[in-house]
């Protein structure tokens, strides 16, 4: 049974994504290309003020690097990456529009969630991430760089999502570099390194 403040959360959440469909579907959308200011009001119903989420449904885009943004966005409209959600977003998008938008949150200030790690998880997280070379690809920090997202300070449960999906070869448009690092993964140690992750600035 759902609770009535979480049915409403439900409809609310729909709402706004079919007002987002709506708009995106409108021709005035797919031809104004210098507008990328209006498209991305769009995205930041669901992806927060200028890309920083404030809820764990949606990821952070704010400081993401523009390339890996880019990526995502084409990945989406070929159906290499799919959520229900994300996917009718990228419809009527031109390759124009996705560089457009990525530079755009890419060049927006990431802001500290208000995530409160557990530090025993947090320390956990840190062993395994050394053990498992993440910072190789990730960077030192998890800042990113090009194709290789920026996961710092990204939301928990997001986080938690991917790496799971990853495992569970749900998400596959990774050219095998994350599963085949999650594949060994527990629960436990997904729980750990999204509590390191989304912990650091
Ligand atoms: C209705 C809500 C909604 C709207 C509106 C929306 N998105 Fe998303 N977006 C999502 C969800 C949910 C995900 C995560 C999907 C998953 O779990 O894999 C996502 C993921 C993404 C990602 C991948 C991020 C990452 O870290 O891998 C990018 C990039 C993105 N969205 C960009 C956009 C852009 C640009 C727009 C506007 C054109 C937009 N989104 C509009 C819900 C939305
Ligand atoms: C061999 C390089 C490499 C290593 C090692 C690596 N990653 Fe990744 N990671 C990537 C790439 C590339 C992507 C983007 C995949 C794509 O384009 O879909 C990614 C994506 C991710 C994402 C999804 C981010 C998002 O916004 O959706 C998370 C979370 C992540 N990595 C965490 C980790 C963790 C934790 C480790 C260590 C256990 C790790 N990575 C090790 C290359 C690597």
């Amino acid at each position: 049974m759902m609770t009535r403040s979480k049915r409403k959360r439900v409809w609310l959440v729909y709402a706004l994504w079919l007002a987002a469909c709506l708009l995106l579907s409108l021709p005035s959308f797919s031809r104004a290309a210098g507008d990328v200011a209006a498209k991305a009001a769009i995205c930041t119903t669901c992806h927060g003020l200028g890309g920083n989420s404030t809820t764990g449904d949606y990821p952070s885009l704010a400081g993401q690097t523009s390339r890996y943004l880019y990526l995502q966005l084409r990945d989406f409209k070929a159906g290499r990456r799919s959520d229900p959600r994300m996917s009718p977003m990228v419809e009527n998008l031109t390759p124009d529009d996705m560089h457009a938008l990525a530079d755009y949150f890419a060049a927006q200030k990431p802001i500290a969630t208000d995530f409160k790690a557990d530090p025993v998880k947090v320390e956990a997280g840190r062993k395994k991430s050394e053990e498992i070379l993440c910072t190789m690809c990730h960077l030192g920090g998890f800042t990113g760089q090009n194709e290789i997202p920026r996961v710092a300070g990204q939301q928990y449960p997001y986080i938690v999502k991917q790496l799971q999906d990853f495992r569970d070869r749900k998400r596959t448009n990774d050219a095998g570099n994350m599963t085949s690092v999650s594949k060994n993964l527990t629960d436990a140690d997904i729980q750990n390194l999204a509590n390191y992750i989304a912990n650091l600035q």
